[in-house]
């Protein structure tokens, strides 16, 4: 549904800001060597773990509803596919699920530390290696057309 997808490309943007700044809050919480409080970190930390928890959900049913989807796998085959098609409906769904897995371990081991720093850290490695994973797979030419 045209709907699911135009959501799924708007919140692409809401979705890496906060990333972005989740993860450089993190960093600069570590070197800064600060105190991890409710009111800041939980905060923007938790917000970014929904907003990609929200984006999961529309990716997975952008991929199950959209031509360029499951429809492309099942139509062309795995071996069918060029590589753009198959950004779209193989790597970039896969690496994400992948990357939305991190985050979440990042946030639930976040939670079993006391101290500051190992909040921050396990927030700045797993929240940084989504992102990373999340750019390496985004179809931009497609998303700027
Ligand atoms: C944080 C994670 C994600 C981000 C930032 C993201 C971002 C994007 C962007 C920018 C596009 C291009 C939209 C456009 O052409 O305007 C796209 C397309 C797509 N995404 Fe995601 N995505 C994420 C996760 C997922 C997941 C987990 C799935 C599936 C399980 C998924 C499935 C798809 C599919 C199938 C398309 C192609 C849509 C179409 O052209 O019909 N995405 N995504």
């Amino acid at each position: 549904m045209e709907i699911l997808s135009t959501a799924h490309s708007y919140l692409a943007y809401v979705v890496l800001a906060m990333l972005f700044i989740a993860v450089s809050n993190a960093v600069l919480g570590l070197v800064g060597k600060k105190i991890f409080t409710l009111e800041k970190d939980y905060r923007i930390s938790l917000f970014t773990l929904i907003l990609a928890h929200l984006q999961l959900v529309l990716g997975l049913l952008v991929f199950f509803t959209s031509t360029s989807g499951l429809k492309a796998i099942q139509e062309l085959g795995m071996g069918g596919m060029n590589s753009a098609a198959r950004l779209l409906a193989v790597e970039h769904p896969f690496i994400n699920i992948i990357a939305i897995v991190l985050i979440t371990i990042g946030w639930s081991r976040h939670k079993k530390f006391m101290e500051g720093a190992k909040k921050f850290k396990s927030i700045a490695i797993f929240y940084g290696i989504g992102l990373l994973l999340i750019l390496s797979r985004i179809p931009w030419t497609q998303w700027f057309n």
